[in-house]
């Protein structure tokens, strides 16, 4: 496996990404972090990611010199590549001259690195972006590839097999980027990728029934792809020791809760509480218009009603979640410092620790597109797995205002006929999210001859990697039509549908 030392580069995740792709298991840590794990972790590769330090601040970041003595192959991306030409000797200077986006470099000399790429003299498009400039190279170091504003833009210490590259190759901008991390790790580090979602999906059983024994686990289901697919996996590892609480809160989409409770019950025959809690959910809610209490109420009602339900199942010893890998990184973005609350998340399992139950998480080294690959491997249908994210409140934050079991209902089937028709259209895996909101707003129309005064649909659609930042998804205008003219057809209650167009930031992807 590989070891990512993360210098809090926008785009550590992923190198990650493009060396899993390849069948390569990898890891980050925060640079601060590695010399404690390095032992443990035994890497067969390092790579250095990039970050927005200079390495001539004072304080710049730096890793344990004992990566360069590891005796595996060390690859510096942009800050890691300055970084690590300042480690072993060279030279550095700082930001007058900065370089971001498209370039050209000529490749000067050959490299297992560029193997498959151009021959000498030949030009590769990449994703630069740097501030500082390399001024000399450390001892043993050679210019593998150049451009006029990088004269560094690849090097190599071929005997020690070190490298260095200015630019990004984890990015899609470098369109053979994937190519070069594929010569890293296979060609330079020897490594076989044989890491497959069929081998995950056998040593993560082994793993589980070695970590549970004989106890018994109780597994949080919400209806969406992580906590099913870990539902799924647990339970071929330890069959009827594993008990599903499926909380429904009444505000999942139209029809979920009941394909939920056929999928697990009927089908893969596992141990299933249905808690139909939609009453007690939307009595709760009932007067609350604020979207921070709206979050906090599901929130608190959530754990009440999971707490009261799993306290039933006898001796339950370990408490299951489809916890992912982007939760669990620490990474150096993220931990810099207290970040401002824009809303407060609710996750299922989400739970209070007074519950003493030990965490099953056989998800938490997958990042979601694997999640879905795990899922059908284990036999989950595509169609289930692909469904776009779906969050923890449900549709209570798409009905600002108020919500009413009337206004919940409106929202399931327009939202069912919006994706529907996005299906129909072959948009559905183009789109990371697409949703309906429901506007506590009324306009006049007419219908027929009759003049109508009713709600407003607002219709969301948009791309996105992780759901951090996220831009709407251009339609072609006669699939939008389509939505409107079903939408408000068949739903009583809509005469009006509109398109939002805001990416986010600075928006938010939901509404509330
Ligand atoms: P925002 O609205 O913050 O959403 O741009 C980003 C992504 O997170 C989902 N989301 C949630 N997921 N519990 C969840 O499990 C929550 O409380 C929650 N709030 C938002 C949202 O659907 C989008 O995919």
């Amino acid at each position: 496996r590989v070891l990512i030392v993360d210098f809090g580069s926008q785009v550590t995740q992923l190198i990650a990404r493009r060396l899993r792709e390849s069948g390569v298991f990898c890891e980050i840590h925060p640079y601060d972090k590695v010399e404690a794990m390095l032992a443990d972790f035994a890497p067969k590769a390092v790579i250095l990611s990039g970050g927005p330090a200079s390495v001539h601040e004072a304080e710049s970041p730096a890793v344990t010199r004992r990566v360069f003595e590891l005796g595996v192959p060390v690859l510096g991306i942009c800050y890691g590549e300055m970084t690590m030409c300042a480690e072993l000797g060279g030279k550095v200077e700082g930001g007058h001259h900065r370089e971001f986006g498209r370039a050209e470099i000529r490749i000067e000399k050959a490299s297992p690195l560029l193997a498959g790429l151009g021959d000498v003299g030949d030009l590769e498009t990449v994703w630069m972006s740097h501030g500082d400039k390399i001024t000399a190279i450390p001892e043993g170091f050679e210019v593998v590839a150049s451009s006029p504003g990088s004269p560094y833009a690849v090097i190599a210490d071929e005997a020690r097999r070190f490298y260095g590259i200015q630019f990004h190759p984890e990015v899609a901008h470098t369109p053979r980027g994937a190519q070069m991390l594929k010569n890293f790790t296979h060609g330079i580090a020897g490594l076989t990728g044989d890491w497959t979602m069929a081998s995950f999906r056998q040593e993560m059983v082994a793993k589980i029934r070695d970590q549970v024994g004989d106890g018994k686990v109780i597994c949080g289901l919400s209806g969406g792809v992580d906590s099913s697919v870990a539902a799924v996996l647990i339970h071929e590892a330890i069959g009827a020791q594993l008990t599903c609480v499926f909380v429904d809160t009444g505000l999942l989409r139209h029809n979920e809760a009941e394909q939920v409770v056929t999928l697990f019950r009927d089908h893969y025959n596992i141990p299933l509480i249905h808690v139909d809690a939609g009453d007690l959910f939307l009595g709760e809610l009932a007067g609350v218009s604020d979207p921070e209490a709206k979050r906090k109420t599901i929130g608190r009602l959530f754990i009440e009603v999971f707490d009261k339900e799993s306290a039933k199942i006898e001796g339950a010893a370990f408490l299951a979640q489809g916890t992912l890998y982007p939760d669990v990184i620490e990474s150096v973005s993220t931990s810099g410092g207290p970040s401002a609350v824009i809303k407060s998340h609710h996750n299922v399992g989400g739970l209070p620790d007074y519950m003493k139950l030990k965490l099953v998480e056989p998800l938490r080294e997958l990042f979601k597109d694997e999640v879905r690959a795990l899922g059908v491997e284990l036999g989950l249908a595509p169609a289930f797995v692909g469904r776009h994210p779906f969050p923890g409140p449900g549709l209570a934050i798409r009905i600002p205002g108020e919500i009413t079991r009337e206004k919940v209902a409106v929202l399931q089937q327009a939202d069912a006929i919006y994706l529907d028709e996005i299906r129909k259209a072959g948009l559905y895996d183009k789109i990371w999210q697409a949703f309906a909101v429901l506007l506590p707003v009324k306009t006049v129309g007419v219908m027929g001859d009759a003049r109508t005064y009713e709600d407003v649909l607002a219709l969301r659609a948009v791309t996105s990697t992780d759901g951090m930042t996220a831009d709407f998804f251009e339609f072609p205008w006669e699939v939008l039509g389509r939505c409107a003219t079903r939408i408000i057809n068949e739903v009583r209650g809509v005469n009006r549908v509109v398109y939002d167009v805001t990416s986010k930031p600075p928006g938010t992807i939901e509404w509330e």
